[in-house]
């Protein structure tokens, strides 16, 4: 909580780290919220992580986030990993505890299905199957996310299918590894489809899925913020489906950090998502 002897201390460690909107999304509630503090970018090479963790205590930061390419090796660096974080099997946020020592958490998954729940407040995760497109870290959080609300069936799918089927084989329950030339044939009668790739992203080639066998009452979610509407979000838009682009995942997943290192549960606003919008 805000101290009038003490300066609010957080920031995001990645390399590089210079594109991160996360400065500017927790500066953006600091102040909202009346907090005396700052969050700031931390160029940290993969060499300095352990040395840079560490430090953070003796500096009187409450806490980082990471990014690229420290969320793994995270892990086996803090006191305490959170049993979701070991799961997803990596560390976006560190908590600095009141004895100093470091606690992993993980909010990516919460970040997926609350922007899901902002962008689509009736639906019901129950409903029927999803299909996730690629078997990356950030597909590993969004199983987690899509399990633990209970989707009942989960059709995994990836260019490179044993990444596919050691995910599923790792997650089990409901995910189910299905081969990348039956990605479009996987539509029929999915309720969600979620692309985890990076196609999509600009300078990257458009996502290689045909919409046809899709609901058109299907929700349709990238996880790409840039473009915010990716050629995918486009043309599910145009055939009727609802979309959920990969920006509101980003704002959401910095509300459980930002309560745990200020005490204060921040909201994500229209205001908010424009000021964001416009730094993309
Ligand atoms: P992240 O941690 O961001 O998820 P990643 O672990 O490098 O990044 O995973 C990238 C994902 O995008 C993978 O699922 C990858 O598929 P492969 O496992 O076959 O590499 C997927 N991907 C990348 N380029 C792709 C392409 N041209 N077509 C289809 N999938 C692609």
């Amino acid at each position: 909580m805000s101290h009038p002897d003490r300066f609010l201390l957080a920031g995001v460690m990645g390399w590089p780290i210079m594109h991160s909107r996360s400065p500017k999304l927790h500066n953006y509630w600091l102040e909202r919220y009346g907090l005396v503090g700052a969050y700031v970018p931390l160029a940290i090479p993969a060499s300095g992580l352990e040395a840079a963790l560490r430090a953070l205590p003796a500096l009187g930061f409450s806490g980082c986030n990471l990014t690229i390419p420290h969320k793994e090796a995270a892990l086996r660096i803090v006191d305490e990993v959170s049993p979701l974080a070991q799961r997803i099997g990596a560390v976006n946020c560190v908590v600095v505890r009141e004895d100093g020592s470091l606690e992993g958490r993980n909010y990516d998954a919460f970040g997926f299905t609350a922007s899901l729940r902002e962008r689509a407040p009736d639906l019901r995760f129950d409903a029927g199957p999803a299909v996730v497109i690629g078997a990356g870290g950030a597909s590993r959080a969004i199983l987690a996310g899509l399990i633990d609300e209970g989707v009942p069936e989960i059709r995994l799918i990836n260019r490179s299918p044993e990444r596919a089927q050691a995910l599923a084989a790792e997650f089990g329950g409901p995910v189910r590894a299905l081969p990348w030339e039956e990605r479009g044939q996987a539509l029929h009668g999915a309720a969600i489809l979620v692309n985890t790739t990076s196609q999509g992203m600009v300078g990257e080639a458009p996502l290689d899925l045909a919409l046809e066998a899709l609901p058109v009452d299907a929700l349709v979610v990238d996880i790409v913020y840039v473009p915010l509407e990716t050629p995918l979000l486009a043309s599910a838009r145009t055939r009727g489906n609802r979309t959920v682009d990969g920006l509101g995942m980003l704002l959401h997943q910095g509300r459980p950090a930002f309560e745990a290192w200020f005490g204060v549960d921040p909201q994500v606003t229209p205001e908010l998502r424009a000021m964001i919008e416009a730094t993309l």
